[in-house]
């Protein structure tokens, strides 16, 4: 039987993640499929850099043009950024190429208009890994909850900044101490500002609204605080009053809209969200036939995240195209605009 061909667009923390999770889950992936998956291109900048996985040398390539030529079924977007990602990707889906993507930031500027093409290209786009690493909650909120009415979606969506607040707080290391460490473990953005500015946060708020919600206020209107201004006497001082600081994210429905905000939150030391620790990340979704759901995990690094991108690959490729349902055209172009504001 010939193998699913897969593409990949970067071999970096999330890229080496997905192949080593190819070939470790080789078998059950050929079960499942009833084919295996073969990667026969991979994209990078730098060749010659040392890698934690290995790959034929023959499959590496700098120019975007051969990965484009391949004969690829499928090709996993993790590069990150929004240029020239957002070119690759286009081009891919206008060649008929599926996408599985964990770029939340090409998501919340470029959606709306991706999804479209996608559709009229009659294939998929699928980007569970772009909102909180491992837990599946794209998938859930897609399947299991659409017939509750649902208020507000929240959480702790940032792994680096979560891992920051709690080395600080426990190891009592200063704020750039431990955002190095979050680096050197490979969960920060390329430009960890996007963490620490909790602009990281507000992409994946926005691209649970519009999943749940089918819409969400533009970016400019939302209430935006990162962490990079705290400092460990203002953690400690929390937590003598028993309180611990978390960055939290919400979209919530109100009157005018749906909202969106990310800030420093003081919770008390028992509730479930200041139990998060390190990378991990929790969603807490509010319905009104279900109650309130909390769903917790590893929300960065390699495995977690290569987890929901070579779920996401295989439950794809298992499904027959129909077009992407619930992130709504009538939104329009509401994406991220280049300096930041929504479009
Ligand atoms: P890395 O920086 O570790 O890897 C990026 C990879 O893409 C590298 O292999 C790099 O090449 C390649 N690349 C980047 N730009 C170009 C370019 N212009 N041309 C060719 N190759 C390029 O990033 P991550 O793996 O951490 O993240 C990838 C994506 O996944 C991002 O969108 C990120 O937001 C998202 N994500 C990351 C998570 C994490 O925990 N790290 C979790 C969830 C989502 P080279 O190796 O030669 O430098
Ligand atoms: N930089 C992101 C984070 C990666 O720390 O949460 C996961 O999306």
């Amino acid at each position: 039987t010939e193998a699913v061909k897969v593409g990949l667009l970067g071999v970096g923390t999330v890229g080496g993640g997905v192949l080593k999770t190819i070939r470790l889950q080789q078998q059950k992936l050929s079960e499942r499929l009833g084919r295996p998956v073969e990667i026969v291109k991979a994209l990078v900048r730098d060749p010659g850099k040392k890698r934690t996985v290995e790959l034929d040398h023959d499959l590496i390539t700098t120019r975007f043009e051969e990965v484009l030529k391949s004969d690829v079924d499928i090709v996993v977007e993790v590069m990150g950024g929004v240029e020239p990602a957002y070119e690759y990707v286009r081009a891919l889906i206008e060649k008929g190429c599926h996408i599985v993507t964990a770029n939340k930031e090409l998501l919340a500027r470029h959606g709306t208009e991706l999804i479209q093409l996608a559709n009229r290209h009659q294939v998929q786009l699928a980007y569970e890994a772009s909102v909180a690493g491992g837990i599946p909650i794209l998938g859930v909120l897609r399947q299991f909850l659409r017939t509750n009415d649902i208020s507000s979606v929240s959480g702790i969506l940032n792994g680096t900044t979560n891992f920051i607040l709690t080395q600080m707080e426990q190891a009592k290391l200063p704020y750039h101490e431990a955002l190095k460490q979050a680096q050197e473990l490979g969960y920060a953005e390329a430009d960890p500002s996007s963490d620490v500015e909790g602009w990281d946060a507000l992409y994946k708020s926005y691209i649970l609204a519009q999943l749940v919600f089918g819409e969400a206020l533009p970016l400019n209107q939302a209430r935006r605080r990162g962490i990079d201004s705290l400092h460990l006497g203002q953690l400690t001082l929390a937590h003598e009053l028993g309180y611990r600081i978390k960055l939290l994210a919400q979209a919530t429905k109100a009157e005018g809209g749906v909202q969106l905000s990310v800030s420093p939150t003081l919770l008390p030391l028992d509730h479930p969200l200041a139990q998060v620790q390190g990378a991990d990340n929790a969603v807490q979704v509010s319905g009104n036939i279900v109650g309130d759901l909390l769903f917790m995990g590893k929300g960065a690094g390699e495995l977690p995240t290569a987890s929901a991108v070579v779920e996401d690959l295989a439950y794809l490729l298992t499904q027959r195209f129909s077009p992407h349902p619930l992130w709504r055209e009538r939104q329009g172009n509401h994406g991220v605009g280049k300096e930041g504001t929504w479009s």
